[in-house]
């Protein structure tokens, strides 16, 4: 990109006597980083243009000259042929000085009516309606992917973890769909937010509406808004949606810090319950057989900067008067960064997911250890008549005598298990084993492969 340093004629020179000091207008000027609501600010000045024509403020020529105008400087801007300059602030200020550039005075009147308030606060909420739709497009294609793994493991035996201790079995396929809510919520949470954002500032103008005879309806039609903001001060003044939606981001990247966590305990050597392909993986500069998990580390890294985005809005608009001050142009890089990340986190998982591979063997095998079929056993006595507490107490002291020996609950001797308890009898062996103990858990939103297969399905036809 192209930046001008040399003097420009601020549009504000009728009051001011002294030129901007030069750091003064480096330090203020927003359009290294707003350009990049070129599009938006172009769409909604062609809204603003055509309306103003719609209500007889401009006339038709007038109105032709200026969409022909900022259409030809889109393209120019497509083609990184546009000179961006500091000394015109930001990407509002130079997309307008440019216009008139190209078409002369007829550019002058682009501005009737409106103020840069209304401008910024509408073409933000046009950008993140659109970053909404590709976030829940990328949300999607991860959700599809959990949903394919879950169906091709719904019979993937693995131990199921409280406090990161062996506590019952599950299946993997199970493991897998309880991401898939947590990201079915989110999924829900943007499209509220995206609801909400639907409202068009434009028309606030500075801040007390305008004394043209403007129809707000008509540009909220051409710009698809669905509402228009019932008052001005308010208008100009929001950013509760920028709020929302990193609030919703902050949410969505903890989900994936907590699966990124998983993925990565999981591919160690102690666990060794998946392995990441390669192509998601990075070595190590100095030890040859290091290979490691990238990508997931670096998605768990990331959320720390979306909750800071989150905080860094929150105290943006801690008591601000109303209404529009210029500390809101600092609403944007906490933004953008968190469409950047929260998008590049999404694909990359989405890419990554139909990749694993799973250990299926080493899964049943840590299964297999740590007592996980305990509760059945506990279960099963209740079923011959013991009380769940005096259940509990018997299958505590039978594991008891399980750690002293070094064995393993299937390994007594039905006379060892009698002493423990009369009630046990022969079929005890059929209840401790690990299929018999998920295929018993056979209830909506149980982990049985019957229930996870059947899930599945219901989430295929959520998405
Ligand atoms: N660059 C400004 C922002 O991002 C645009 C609005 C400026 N308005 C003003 N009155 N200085 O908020």
């Amino acid at each position: 990109m192209i930046y001008i340093f040399m003097s420009i004629e601020k549009p504000w020179t009728g009051r001011f006597t002294a030129p901007t000091d030069a750091f003064v207008e480096a330090f203020t000027a927003s359009v290294s980083f707003d350009q990049r609501l070129y599009q938006y600010d172009i769409m909604g000045s062609i809204a603003h243009a055509r309306m103003l024509a719609h209500v007889g403020v401009l006339t038709e020529p007038e109105c032709t000259q200026i969409v022909e105008g900022l259409t030809e400087i889109e393209q120019e801007i497509k083609r990184e042929a546009f000179e961006w300059s500091i000394a015109l602030e930001d990407v509002h200020m130079n997309i307008e000085s440019r216009l008139t550039q190209k078409i002369g005075a007829v550019g002058k009147k682009l501005h009737t009516g409106r103020s840069r308030n209304d401008q910024v606060a509408t073409d933000i909420r046009l950008y993140l309606r659109d970053e909404i739709e590709l976030i829940r497009s990328e949300l999607t294609r991860l959700l599809t992917a959990l949903a394919d793994v879950a169906e091709r493991e719904a019979e993937t035996l693995m131990p199921g973890f409280t406090h990161l201790q062996s506590a019952q079995p599950t299946t993997f396929g199970h493991h897998l769909l309880a991401w898939s809510e947590m990201l079915l919520r989110d999924r829900l949470r943007l499209q509220d937010c995206r609801k909400r954002l639907n409202s068009m500032p434009l028309g606030a103008a500075a801040l007390a509406g305008t004394s043209y005879p403007i129809d707000r309806h008509y540009a909220a039609e051409l710009l698809g808004f669905e509402s228009i903001a019932e008052n001005s001060l308010d208008a100009v003044s929001d950013r509760d949606f920028a709020i929302e939606f990193t609030a919703a981001a902050a949410i969505l990247m903890m989900h994936l810090s907590r699966f990124s966590e998983e993925l990565i305990l999981w591919s160690s050597a102690q666990f060794n319950f998946i392995e990441l392909s390669d192509a998601f993986c990075t070595g190590s500069s100095i030890m040859p057989q290091k290979k490691n998990p990238d990508v997931p580390e670096l998605v768990r890294g990331k959320t720390g900067r979306v909750y800071g985005h989150l905080t860094s809005l929150l105290t943006l608009m801690k008591s601000q008067p109303l209404a529009y001050n210029k500390d809101n142009q600092e609403d944007k890089e906490p933004l953008f960064d968190t469409v950047d990340t929260l998008k590049g986190s999404l694909r990359v998982f989405a890419d990554m997911i139909p990749t694993l591979q799973v250990q299926r063997d080493q899964m049943r095998a840590a299964a297999q250890r740590g007592f996980s079929t305990a509760t059945d056993l506990a279960d099963y006595l209740v079923r011959k008549g013991v009380a769940f507490r005096d259940a509990h107490e018997i299958v505590g002291k039978a594991v008891r005598h399980c750690i002293d020996n070094g064995c393993e609950l299937e390994a007594l001797s039905l006379e060892l298990f009698q002493e423990f308890s009369p009630q046990i009898e022969d079929d005890v062996y059929e209840i401790l084993t690990l299929d018999g103990s998920i295929n018993a858990r056979n209830h909506i939103g149980g982990t049985a492969p019957r229930q996870v297969r059947a899930a599945v399905k219901r989430l295929r036809g959520r998405l």
